[in-house]
């Protein structure tokens, strides 16, 4: 190869890969990517659609039935042996979100998750759990909660992590009373005072 040659070659690399990789870029659609090795971008909000955030307030019952043919409250995990307020034990549900404390009354979404007891000496559930509302312009957004929920307190709260849907990039908190417990079904209903900030 006469250096001449080998000089071309080398222009044609430094010249036109350079070019492949912005036309594959564009390509696939990603206008205004770097092409260097950066997949992260800072982007308008305003083209987002978000623009000012909003504080909403829900107040929802949170209706756990445990006992019957049809629970929406499974214990998945028994406590550890020895424990007498049940350290450890892990329970899954499917709870329906109403609008009353009535089991009966209007049904706008669903809390999906479980929970553990978490502590050792006193009781105090680690909760993880989605809200999906099923109703109006809400149906199929989500939030998340995920706290602590020492369920003997009068009132607790526990922080809303995000969302999805109406509720992207959604925070805030929940605080929660018993409405009701029943000690020989378990069964309860739990007043959810939801306060969400979201677009
Ligand atoms: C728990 O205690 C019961 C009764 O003492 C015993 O039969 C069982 O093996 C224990 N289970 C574990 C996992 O230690
Ligand atoms: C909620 O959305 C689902 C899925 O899109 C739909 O099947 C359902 O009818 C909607 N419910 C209401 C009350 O709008």
């Amino acid at each position: 190869m006469t250096k001449v040659a080998a000089f071309h070659m080398l222009a044609a690399a430094f010249f036109i890969y350079p070019f492949l990789f912005s036309f594959s870029f564009l390509a696939s659609g990603d206008k205004g990517v770097e092409t260097h090795g950066v997949f992260g971008r800072i982007v308008d909000r305003k083209l987002m659609g978000l623009k000012k955030e909003k504080l909403t307030h829900f107040k929802l019952y949170w209706q756990e039935v445990v006992s019957g043919k049809k629970p929406t409250s499974i214990r998945v995990v028994q406590p550890v042996n020895g424990s007498s307020i049940s350290f450890g034990l892990v329970q899954m549900y499917d709870n329906t979100l109403t609008t009353g404390s009535d089991p009966g009354s209007k049904m706008v979404g669903r809390a999906q998750g479980l929970f553990t007891q978490a502590g050792q000496n006193v009781v105090a559930l680690l909760m993880a759990q989605n809200f999906v509302f099923l109703q109006g312009k809400y149906n199929g957004s989500t939030i998340t909660v995920l706290g602590r929920n020492p369920v003997f307190d009068a009132e607790r709260e526990m922080p809303i992590l995000g969302g999805s849907g109406l509720f992207r990039f959604a925070r805030g908190y929940v605080q929660i009373r018993t409405h009701t417990f029943d000690p020989k079904t378990l069964d309860s209903i739990i007043e959810y005072n939801v306060y969400v900030l979201h677009y």
